[in-house]
């Protein structure tokens, strides 16, 4: 009797059901009332007395195993787990996780959003590009070291075929194909043949911005940075402008921002100056609007450029620029709610 009741027991372990009237083949099998367990306890009454204690305990185990895994093999289904006609239709879907914008992407579209307030549209324009876009149309004097072998990168042996090193080429593209009124911002990548270190890297991001029309005064152009730096870094920021030189505008300057980190008083970001350096700008020399034949005694404009990394790492305390090209999903991921 008791090696009935194992063998019985080791039959209903290995028992398996692909569907759920398999499972139910089984309970009828074991434990119905016809079912072998049933029999067993029929049995029970040949047993000598002197067995009893230990069949009856026995049998009973083997009644609870049954019931058991019935009743899980039958959840199995019933949740869904197993076969397909668990299949619930209506059960919500596994979350697929999204993505999240890249912090250059996020600042790139508030600087579009800032200057679209203003009626500036935006324009785009190659990365690979010529000499007299890059250089000659934007008033580069034939010897000007900008234009030397370790600035950019050209391409191939070809010494007019490169890859741009600043937006400012997109300013003659525009100017070549549309007279003023011209307002416009040109986002995109630039490539320079510097050292890749925590400050500098050999491809970054520009936004560069043209305004060309009747009457556009250095008043114009500073009103604007003023409104910019106001709507990117707070209300409270304040510029300043400093005198410099770019051979394409004149005159020329460099725009500091009010330290939005220690607000003025001072610390390592701003180097304890108070200020730190964002654009370059200034009056479009009437050489590039004649390049492109625009008529410099009735037109004038304002051409501002600014690194998109620069003022990423100011606005969000970014200590290298290395970060932004890793891809690393631990420095991504904390940009989420910035989206
Ligand atoms: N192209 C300049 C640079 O890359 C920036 C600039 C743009 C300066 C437009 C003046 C006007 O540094």
């Amino acid at each position: 009797m008791l090696n009935k009741i194992k063998a019985l027991q080791e039959e209903m372990d290995a028992a398996t059901a692909s569907t759920p009237e398999e499972v139910d083949e089984l309970r009828i099998k074991y434990i119905s009332k016809k079912g072998s367990i049933n029999q067993l306890f029929a049995d029970f009454k040949h047993v000598p007395a002197e067995q009893k204690k230990e069949v009856g305990k026995a049998i009973n185990e083997l009644k609870e195993f049954a019931l058991t895994k019935i009743n899980s093999l039958k959840e199995a289904f019933e949740s869904g787990a197993a076969g397909t006609t668990g299949l619930d239709l209506t059960r919500p879907g596994e979350p697929v996780k999204l993505g999240t914008r890249h912090p250059l992407s996020i600042v790139k579209n508030e600087i579009i959003n800032i200057f679209g307030r203003l009626g500036f549209t935006v324009a785009e324009g190659p990365e690979i590009e010529d000499d007299w876009h890059v250089f000659s149309a934007l008033n580069f004097p034939p010897e000007h070291p900008a234009r030397d072998m370790q600035d950019t990168f050209f391409i191939e042996k070809d010494p007019d075929v490169l890859l741009r090193t600043h937006t400012s080429s997109v300013q003659i593209r525009v100017m070549e194909r549309t007279q003023p009124p011209i307002r416009a911002i040109f986002p995109g990548r630039v490539f320079r043949n510097e050292a890749i270190s925590a400050r500098s890297h050999c491809i970054f991001h520009q936004v560069e911005g043209l305004y060309v029309d009747e009457n556009v005064s250095f008043a114009d152009l500073k009103q604007t940075l003023v409104y910019f730096a106001k709507e990117l870094f707070g209300e409270d920021s304040q510029i300043r402008l400093r005198p410099s030189y770019f051979p394409f505008t004149e005159p020329s300057a460099e725009m500091d921002v009010s330290c939005s980190i220690c607000g003025g008083e001072g610390c390592n970001v701003c180097k304890y100056t108070g200020w730190l350096e964002i654009l370059g700008c200034g009056m479009v020399d009437p050489n590039v609007l004649e390049a492109c034949n625009i008529d410099s005694k009735k037109y004038t404009g304002f051409a501002f450029g600014m690194g998109i990394e620069r003022i990423t790492m100011l606005k969000y305390g970014i200590k290298d620029i290395r970060h932004f090209f890793e891809n690393d999903v631990r420095f991504l991921k904390q940009f989420e709610s910035a989206t």
